[in-house]
Parts: C-alpha cells; sequence; structure tokens
C-alpha cells in the first residue's frame, strides 16, 4: 500500500518506452511464504525514444540481486523511487537479470501472485506484473516469454502458463517443474501462471483450418460436475469467432481456470484464462439462467479478446475501451447469435439497454464520470467501468449501425491487417472503420473524448396538405466533471413511423426511399429531418434497436405510447413504450407519496401509506400491461421484459430530490396492484410456462421461467396466502436453483411467515457450495426488511468473510448499493456502516474496497439531511491516514465540488 500523494497521470503525457523487451526468461520456486522470480530479459533501446535510461517498475517485492550485461549492479548504479527503478545511461543492447522475492500468501489484493484456498494464481491486468518481478510494466513493451516453474508436486501437482508446455520433470525433494512458452509476443498484463491441486475437463477440437486444439477447463476437485457448460461456451465461441469474423483460435492448446478469489469477473491471459468460479461453474442444481447465461457472455467475452486485446493490445491503459468496449460488443454479439431468433436478439438488447440506464448513466451523471477514453486517472484500476466497458460497447455498436453490418466487417479486417501484433490506439481503431469505408468520422471522435450522456430532443410536425413530416432533434449534453461544455455529437438516430393501423408507413426522404427504419445522422446541435409522402399523421418510434447511448426526450402521449407498445415493429422500442407508461406511474406516485413529508426526514410511514390507499393504477395502464402479459404470440421472454418495471434506481435518476422509501413504496405498490388486478391472468401465465422434464438453458426455456417467476413475484407482492403457498411449493418441489431462488425470493421478499425457516433449510442444503452461499447472503442483504444491525449480525455467520471478494459483494455491497432503503436510513447508520467497511476492506484488498466506495457516488441528490451524514462518511474515509489510491482517487472525486 501506498501512502505518499497519489499522483494524477494524464493521456497527454505519454512518451515512447524507453526500452523494448525481446525476450522474458522467468524462473519461479513457489512457495507461499517465500518465492523467488529471476528473471531474464533481453531488452534494445527504443528507436522511438529519446531517453536513455531503462525504467523499470516494481511493487511490494524484494530486490534480491540485479546484473546488467553479466555484471551485478552494485546500489550507485540504479536508484529506485517509489515503484520505479531506474538505470541511467544503458547501453543500446541489454540481458539484465533480477532475481527478486514475494510473498504470496500474505497478498491479500489478489493482484500478482496469490494463494487462493491453497493454490497459486495470478492476476497481471492491469499493473500486477510489477508485483512479481521489476519489469517495464506497461502494454506497449510487447516481449517472447518462457517460463520455468518449480514447486512441491504433492501440494501443486499442476504446473500451467501461457502457450505451450515444452517440457516437465522431477526434482528433488518432492519438487517437479514444467517449462512453458509462449510463441507470441504479448504485453506483461497477460502473463499468467497457475500452480494449484486441480482437476480437468477437456478435449480436442477441430479447428476450421483443420487443426485441433486441446481445449481444458481446470477446476477443485469436486467440481468437475459443473463444467460442462463453460466447456460448450468455449466452443461456441470458438466456432463463433470463426464464423462471424473469420478470427481463428492461433494456439494448440487453450486454458480456463477457474477461483474462488478473484476481483473480477475473468482475465484473458494468452491461452491460460483465468476465471471467478462464477463465471465457470454451473450446474442444475446450483446454478441460474442469469448463472448460465454470464458463463457463456464471459468465456466468450475472454475468448474475443484474444484477437480484441491480446493480438492487438493496447498502446496505454487510456485506451482501455479499445479493447474492452470492442470486446463486450463481440460477446454481445455473440450471446445474440447464440439465440439466433429476432426477439431473442431484442431481449438481448433490451438487457443490455437496462445495464446502461441502470449503472452506466448514474455513472456519466455522478463524480467519476470520464469519457469512454479518459483523459486521466489516479488509479488505472479504477477505470474498470461502465462506461468503458459498456458505454465502450455502444460506441462500438454505433459504427456498426453508421458503417452497415458488411462495412463494419470490412473495418475489423482492415483494423488486424494493420495492427496485428501492435499495441495501438482508440484512434486507430476509428481510422480503420474510416479508412475501410471510404468516411470522414473525425467527428465521431467525440464519444470518444466526450463525457456525459447526451440528451436528444424529439420534435414533431405533420403538415397534412403537404403530407410531409417533420423530425426535429436537438442534442445537448450535461456538463461534466473538467468538461463544462460540449460539442455536438455524431448520433445515429434510428427512426420509424407507425400509421394508424399500428404498421410501419414506408419513409422517404430526400425523395429517396428509406425502407420502415431510417438511420438519421444526426451532427449538429439542432437539425430538422423531413420525411415525404406521408398519408396521415404518424407515431414517431425514435432511436429504434436503442440505436445510440443517449437519452431520448419527446412528449409522447399515453395514447401514443399505447399504440407503440401494442404494435410497434422494433421490439426494443415496443419494451421502451412500457417503460415510458410505467415510469410516468412510479414517478408520479414517488413525488405523492415523498410529499406527504417533504420537510422531515424520519418519514411518516402512515402518511404515506395512506397516499398508497387512496392510489389506483389507472385502467390504461393496467390494460396495456394486460395484453402484453397474454399475448400467446409474444416470446414469454420479451413479456417478461415488458412486464418489469424500472429499477429504484432508475427512477431515482429522474427525481430531483432521491427519497428511496418513497421510491420503494411506489414500486412496490405498482408491482403489488398489478398482482391483484391481473391475478388471473398471472396465475394462467404461471401454469403456462412451466418447464417440466429435464432442465435446459436454451433461450425458449430461460423465456419462460423468467415470465413464471415475474408473475410469482407479482402475486407474491400482495401478499396474499395463497400466492405466498404457491410459491412455497415452487420452493419445495423444484428441480433447478432457477426456480429455487426465485421462490425463496419471492418468500423472503414477500415477508412469508415460513421465510426464516425457508431460508435455513436452503443454507443446509447448500452450504458446502460457495456460490450458491453467495446467493443465500444477497437475499438476505437485499430484502427491504433487513437492516444495518441485521447486516451486522449477518456477518458474524461462520460462512461470512471479507477476505472473499464475492462473499464480500454478496452481503456489504449488495447491502449498500441493493438495499436503498435500509442503507439510507434516516438516522445515517447505513452510511457510517458503509465508512467502516470501505476502510476495513481496503487494508485487504483495496480493488474490492474502491468499488464499495462508489456507492456513495450520488450523495448529492438526497435531502439536506441525508446528505449530511453521507457528507460525514465520505469525509471519515477520506481522513483515514493510511488509504489505497483506488479508495482516496473515489472518495476525493466525489467529495470534490
Ligand atoms: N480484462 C478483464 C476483462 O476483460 C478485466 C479484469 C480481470 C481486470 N481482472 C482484473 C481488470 C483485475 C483490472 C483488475 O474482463
Ligand atoms: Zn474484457
Amino acid at each position: 500500500m501506498r501512502t505518499d500523494t497519489p499522483q494524477t497521470i494524464y493521456r497527454k503525457d505519454y512518451t515512447a518506452p524507453s526500452y523494448l523487451v525481446d525476450t522474458v526468461e522467468l524462473g519461479f520456486d513457489l512457495d507461499p511464504a517465500r518465492t523467488i522470480v529471476a528473471n531474464r530479459m533481453t531488452m534494445q533501446r527504443n528507436p522511438d525514444s529519446s531517453r536513455r535510461d531503462i525504467e523499470l517498475y516494481g511493487e511490494d517485492i524484494e530486490l534480491v540481486t540485479i546484473r546488467l550485461n553479466g555484471k551485478t549492479l552494485d546500489e550507485g548504479a540504479y536508484a529506485i523511487e517509489g515503484s520505479i527503478l531506474r538505470i541511467p545511461d544503458a547501453p543500446d543492447s541489454v540481458t539484465l537479470e533480477i532475481e527478486t522475492i514475494c510473498v504470496p500468501e500474505s497478498n491479500t489484493t489478489l493482484s500478482g501472485l496469490y494463494v487462493s484456498n491453497g493454490n497459486f494464481y495470478t492476476q497481471c491486468e492491469a499493473e500486477g506484473f510489477r508485483r512479481i518481478t521489476y519489469f517495464p510494466d506497461r502494454p506497449d513493451v510487447m516481449a517472447k516469454y518462457m517460463v520455468m516453474l518449480r514447486a512441491d508436486k504433492e501440494k501443486f501437482p499442476v504446473l500451467l502458463s501461457n502457450g505451450n508446455l515444452v517440457e516437465e520433470g522431477e526434482l528433488p525433494d518432492g519438487r517437479h517443474y514444467a517449462k512453458w512458452e509462449d510463441p507470441f509476443k504479448k504485453p506483461s498484463y497477460l502473463f499468467a501462471l497457475v500452480a494449484a491441486r486441480l482437476v480437468c475437463q477437456e478435449e480436442q477440437f477441430p479447428l476450421a483450418d483443420g487443426r485441433t486444439a486441446l481445449l481444458q477447463v481446470w477446476v477443485e476437485e469436486g467440481n468437475l460436475d459443473k463444467t460442462d457448460y463453460a466447456m460448450q461456451s468455449l466452443k461456441h465461441s470458438i466456432r463463433w469467432d470463426e464464423e462471424r469474423w473469420d478470427l481463428e483460435l492461433d494456439l494448440d492448446r487453450f486454458m480456463i481456470v477457474a477461483v474462488g478469489d478473484f476481483n473480477m469477473g475473468a482475465m484473458e491471459n494468452k491461452g491460460l484464462n483465468i476465471f471467478n468460479t462464477k463465471f465457470v461453474l454451473a450446474n442444475p442444481r446450483v446454478a441460474t439462467d442469469i448463472d448460465f447465461q454470464g458463463i457463456e457472455a464471459v468465456v466468450g467475452h475472454e475468448y474475443f479478446h484474444n484477437w480484441t486485446g491480446n493480438r492487438v493490445t493496447c498502446r496505454d491503459w487510456f485506451q482501455l475501451s479499445l479493447k474492452e468496449g470492442l470486446t463486450v460488443f463481440r460477446d454481445q454479439e455473440f450471446s445474440a447469435d447464440m439465440i439466433g431468433t429476432d426477439t431473442g436478439r431484442a431481449v438481448t438488447r433490451i438487457d443490455q439497454v437496462r445495464t446502461l440506464r441502470q449503472a452506466q448513466f448514474p455513472e456519466d451523471a455522478g463524480p467519476m464520470a470520464h469519457p469512454v477514453r479518459p483523459d486521466s486517472f489516479v488509479e488505472i484500476n479504477n477505470f474498470y467501468t461502465v462506461t468503458v466497458y459498456e458505454k465502450g460497447a455502444e460506441v462500438v455498436r454505433m459504427y456498426q449501425t453508421l458503417l452497415g453490418r458488411e462495412g463494419f466487417r470490412k473495418g475489423m479486417d482492415l483494423y488486424f491487417a494493420r495492427h496485428d501484433g501492435q499495441a495501438v490506439t482508440c484512434d486507430d481503431f476509428r481510422m480503420a472503420m474510416a479508412d475501410a469505408n471510404g468516411r470522414d468520422l473525425t467527428q465521431f471522435e467525440r464519444w470518444y473524448s466526450q463525457a456525459g450522456t447526451p440528451i436528444v430532443q424529439a420534435e414533431t410536425r405533420y403538415d397534412e396538405a403537404a403530407r410531409t413530416y417533420e423530425l426535429r432533434l436537438i442534442q445537448t449534453c450535461p456538463a461534466t466533471p473538467g468538461q463544462p461544455e460540449k460539442l455536438p455529437f455524431h448520433i445515429p438516430v434510428a427512426v420509424g413511423l407507425l400509421g394508424k393501423d399500428g404498421r410501419d408507413l414506408p419513409l422517404v426522404i430526400d425523395g429517396q426511399p428509406k425502407g420502415s427504419t431510417a438511420v438519421l445522422e444526426l451532427t449538429e446541435a439542432d437539425q430538422t429531418f423531413v420525411f415525404s409522402d406521408v398519408p396521415e399523421q404518424p407515431t414517431p418510434s425514435i432511436l429504434r434497436d436503442f440505436s445510440a447511448p443517449v437519452i431520448l426526450k419527446h412528449g409522447y402521449s399515453d395514447a401514443e405510447l399505447v399504440h407503440l407498445f401494442n404494435h410497434d415493429s422494433d421490439p426494443v422500442n415496443r419494451w421502451e413504450a412500457g417503460q415510458r407508461l410505467a415510469m410516468a406511474r412510479l414517478l408520479k406516485l414517488a413525488s405523492d407519496i415523498a410529499l406527504k413529508n417533504p420537510a422531515a426526514d424520519a418519514p411518516n410511514a402512515s402518511a404515506r401509506t395512506a397516499v398508497l390507499e387512496q392510489m389506483n393504477l389507472d385502467e390504461v395502464f393496467v390494460q396495456a400491461m394486460r395484453a402484453i402479459l397474454v399475448d400467446e404470440s409474444l416470446d414469454p421472454a420479451f413479456r417478461e421484459q415488458a412486464l418489469l418495471l424500472p429499477t429504484e434506481s432508475m427512477i431515482a435518476d429522474q427525481m430531483d430530490v432521491v427519497d428511496p422509501l418513497a421510491i420503494h413504496m411506489a414500486r412496490q405498490f405498482v408491482r403489488a396492484d398489478i398482482g391483484v388486478r391481473l391475478r388471473a391472468e398471472l396465475l394462467a401465465q404461471y401454469q403456462a410456462n412451466e418447464t417440466p422434464g429435464e432442465y435446459s438453458p436454451d433461450a425458449a426455456s430461460i423465456g419462460k421461467r423468467a415470465l413464471k417467476n415475474l408473475a410469482l413475484s407479482y402475486l407474491c407482492a400482495a401478499p396474499d396466502a395463497e400466492s405466498l403457498a404457491l410459491a412455497e411449493r415452487q420452493f419445495d418441489e423444484a428441480t433447478n436453483m432457477t426456480d429455487r431462488a426465485a421462490a425463496l425470493g419471492a418468500l423472503v421478499h414477500g415477508r412469508a411467515p415460513v421465510a426464516p425457516d425457508a431460508l435455513q433449510r436452503f443454507y443446509d442444503e447448500f452450504q458446502s457450495e460457495a456460490l450458491v452461499v453467495d446467493k443465500w447472503f444477497m437475499m438476505q442483504a437485499t430484502a427491504p426488511t433487513t437492516d444495518v444491525a441485521t447486516v451486522r449480525e449477518l456477518m458474524k455467520h461462520p460462512a461470512f468473510t471479507l477476505r472473499n471478494p464475492n462473499r464480500a459483494r454478496s452481503l456489504v455491497a449488495a447491502f449498500c448499493t441493493g438495499n436503498a432503503v435500509q442503507f439510507h436510513a434516516p438516522d445515517g447508520s447505513g452510511y457510517a456502516f458503509w465508512a467502516e467497511q470501505v476502510i476495513a476492506l481496503d487494508a485487504l484488498n483495496p480493488q474490492v474496497a474502491s468499488r464499495l466506495a462508489r456507492a456513495m457516488d450520488r450523495w448529492r441528490r438526497y435531502s439536506p439531511a441525508l446528505q449530511e451524514h453521507m457528507k460525514k462518511a465520505l469525509q471519515q474515509v477520506a481522513g483515514q491516514g493510511k488509504l489505497s489510491n483506488d479508495v482516496r482517487e473515489v472518495v476525493s472525486k466525489a467529495l470534490a465540488n
């Protein structure tokens, strides 16, 4: 942990590395208490740099010896300042030999070389390699690696690293060794090793070019019954990359290793992907449909990085979205193609829109707002964000929308032709897209450099006599930290016009037929598009398929929204119309409840409940919901999405002063009222969407279970005894975790008398399954009845530990981010708890602590009294003498004006 004042690093300060590394030979004598790392690297002066000194980074490692061209350097021949080791005036051609010692068993940061459940693993992205050896640990230094691993054979029978196994054998004293060679040059962040007691599922898989590759999924003993889906997803990923992009696996061997202690989802180390167990282990008994979908997406994501990230990598960490945005886009397309149907595709798109609104729009509107390509950072680990990943993927998707699928593919081909084996920038990607298509994408660059979510205001005018329809689009973008003014973006706005019969009208612009959906290119602040030959006043369907990550404002009437909800040929906008109908009601209700007690921070519950008693959802809305619910021509998966209400945090984003309790009460009321008013229809759908027989995570079955379980949760929101009995029966009889967990959730959130007993039975049955125990904690952490005191009690449970990131997230972070009512308790006790846990976690694992720290991002949007408590908690954390750069950056940005 560094205690010096954190430094801000600026993108504009980029300079080329002074030396390049050709080869790296690493020797590991692995011992949990004292691992010796021998590093021999050959280096050349970089002709693109004017600097003459060698600059290496090292952190939390003990330097034993350093030799340059065979001669030991004495202490005067180099300088160590903080994490930089500098050798001045070095010769052009250098062989450096460095020996260091590290202590994996006390590395709780899970960055560098660490021990998890007695086994060795590494995590080097972004800057973990410097915790293993001194090295020019920056992504534009790409080298060939040869790795020798030595360890006790009994304790660590499996020794893995990147590339190909070239030799293995016995050593004295019960030790053994394995030598691995990676034939591809790579940046240090893609280095990995595993030394462990593991077992694997493996198979030979034929590749498109006639070769075969050995595929392996490595897990701890006892988990081999949970590797099938990851293996299947890996095979699908390889096939898909071949078929859709002509990209092949370039290795003879591809390994996935699952580890229980991991900071993120997974890591794309060359040929040796290391995964959080959450994204590998699954069978119907322990994993939900969402878990299965997550595994497919993350296995795909890491595999796809082999081309977008590894073969072509990032010049510097400011370019992170070059690989992450592009690879998220690729995994999104993969998941959509795996379903294969149009509505299936649309349902995945709706999920993406929900994620953006739930997490990215708030980030864009908060103190940590940053462009897709940030201009500065204190700690790079804080920039693995929804903006870089999800908004980055939207930016990539917009190229495809603007250039068409074929044009986009041409751009990708040119990108690989130009940059294979290089470390490049987001501009290089944009230029490949522009050059392959003969397009000027200069203005498009603003999507990379300007933060904030653009707002597009739409105004329309129909001229009956002229048969023209004008669509005026006005774009603005709110100020974000460091960026008071914004220039107009290049925004693809996909538009259709619905006639009175609900069908798409044929579109004509400037005399050109445009089919039923036109992609308008909004490039100015204020621009009007004119459709001609429009026979009647249409209903506009704007931003079809969510063609740009913007907030669309338009004064739709309820009647127009119902028309779109019933008929729009674009399923995303059809869903969107329902969201707008629901949001209007939720907001009205929430503000009515909030107004019942405007000033006080101890909300007067009975006054608020009185508002609800007079409330009644209007028949227009209920009828719209009913129509979708019972429409058997629609996929159950789509119906589930259409009936799902905007989340509490989406509602909060729309309120001037956020009132968490009012929002919760409003949303609960709407759910319960739907549960009562549509009771018969919900029960019928509950029965119609059962999935008897053997469990299968195919899209159709997942959709049915989703709709059935949504119906159950609405029925239990009321909650009457009969509905709770239904949930209880489902809990008892379910043959898969999806139905099991949904039923338990309905009982816990519906405050069923049997809930405590059901929770206990669930724990007893699954206590040896760590990922299910996480679910068990999370379900309780997010129950509105769980207050801070209850969370503190749960933390005393023998299964709880702050040291395991999944466990810490499932209880502590789940409470702080997923239980708004209790977290924002008027006495500030939730915030005090947050401060305490951020500080405790920071001493163990700054990356996990820093994510938790962000729970307070939007503190300025609450009532003055709550803000006062929140500020105190933030200041308490900021006032700690010993704090990681990670947490310090987050809390100081939150407190800044
Ligand atoms: N590159 C990884 C991914 O695509 C992200 C990642 C895994 C990561 N582990 C990390 C980033 C640790 C920072 C720190 O998903
Ligand atoms: Zn990634």
